[in-house]
């Protein structure tokens, strides 16, 4: 689909979701299409969910999630988290999962949670009841059909869902980031905007069907963990079963970073406020890893939602509190200021 197409196709969505008042989560990216396609249904059969040992309560977690797929591109993505060590969340969509089955069970052979996308990435909400559960039921069939695993989790294509989707009984695995990976498939950009935009508890949403999307994997990784991020699975993110019928753009966040080992404690004092001189732990540097914008400094995205950017030149510094513009960061090699908010 071009991109000029997508877009009409994305308004049209958003204005029928509209129309039919079912939820869209923040900024739901449109995903890639694909034609319907029978097939029979089988029976359900027990569930199963990946358990992980990260403890997301203490440290700042994400979660990695590649939807679409499996396609012939997914064996390079993981291949690159395998090396790194990460373990991520495929939503796959069952006629696809029926074509490469051997790529699915490699998934969860190598400890990745794999959820349900549809059987053909159909819009659940513009279906009547009966083909909306075909769909979700369909796309779960085809993932246990190939692995022996049934998916307990589901993210409905174009993030959208209804009442009658919640009522399948699937938790509802959204995003809160949207790597926009299929709109310039640009490997850069695609980092750089999820590293900007996480936060603890974050979801982020990438495509492995798109082609850069396996080369954008290592330095979004390696800029999420300069920011002092563990990457986890969805399941462990939330760190307990998700409820049936309920919908997860992102996990609450956990504390604030902890320094790393040998960083520089910054602190904030607020330049204005009911108790100006109370110092917080913002900062933990770690030597080495920065996210440069270009300029003397580097952006960050606070806790708020909103782009902060801190001047202190050759360093960098992941942040863990709340900044305003104006406020005055200090430390031991003297202060810098909060510069745009
Ligand atoms: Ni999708």
């Amino acid at each position: 689909m071009t991109m000029r197409r997508r877009g009409l196709a994305v308004a049209g969505v958003l204005g029928v979701l509209l129309a039919l008042g079912t939820a869209v989560p923040g900024r739901p990216g449109p995903e890639l299409g694909r034609a319907p396609r029978q097939v029979p249904p089988e029976p359900a059969a027990p569930a199963a969910t990946v358990a992980g040992e990260p403890d997301c309560t203490r440290l700042r977690c994400v979660a990695l999630t590649f939807d679409d797929g499996p396609s012939d591109r997914t064996p390079q993505l993981l291949d690159v988290l395998a090396a790194e060590r990460v373990r991520a969340t495929f939503f796959v969509v069952g006629q696809e999962v029926a074509a490469r089955p051997a790529v699915v069970r490699r998934e969860l052979a190598e400890g990745h949670v794999v959820g349900d996308h549809t059987w053909d990435h159909a819009q659940l909400t513009l279906l009547d009841p009966e083909r909306m559960a075909r769909e979700i039921d369909q796309g779960a069939d085809a993932v246990q059909r190939a692995t022996g695993v049934r998916p307990t989790l589901l993210r409905p294509p174009y993030g959208a869902f209804s009442a009658a989707v919640r009522g399948r009984g699937l938790p509802l695995v959204l995003w809160d980031v949207d790597s926009f990976d299929w709109r310039d498939d640009d490997a850069a950009a695609t980092a750089r905007r999820g590293i900007e935009q996480a936060r603890p508890g974050s979801v982020i949403l990438m495509h492995d069907i798109v082609p850069s999307t396996p080369r954008a994997v290592r330095p979004l990784i390696e800029g999420l963990r300069a920011r002092g991020f563990t990457l986890v699975t969805v399941a462990q993110l939330f760190g307990h079963p998700l409820a049936a019928g309920q919908d997860y753009p992102r996990a609450p966040a956990g504390p604030p970073a902890t320094p790393h080992p040998g960083a520089v404690t910054w602190r904030y004092r607020p330049a204005a406020g009911p108790d100006p001189d109370q110092d917080q732990v913002v900062a933990a540097p770690e030597p080495g890893r920065c996210h440069p914008t270009g300029r003397p400094g580097f952006a960050l995205r606070d806790e708020t939602d909103r782009d902060v950017e801190m001047y202190r030149d050759g360093d960098c510094t992941v942040k863990a509190a709340r900044l305003h513009p104006g406020d005055e960061l200090y430390g031991e090699v003297g202060g810098f200021r909060v510069l745009a908010g």
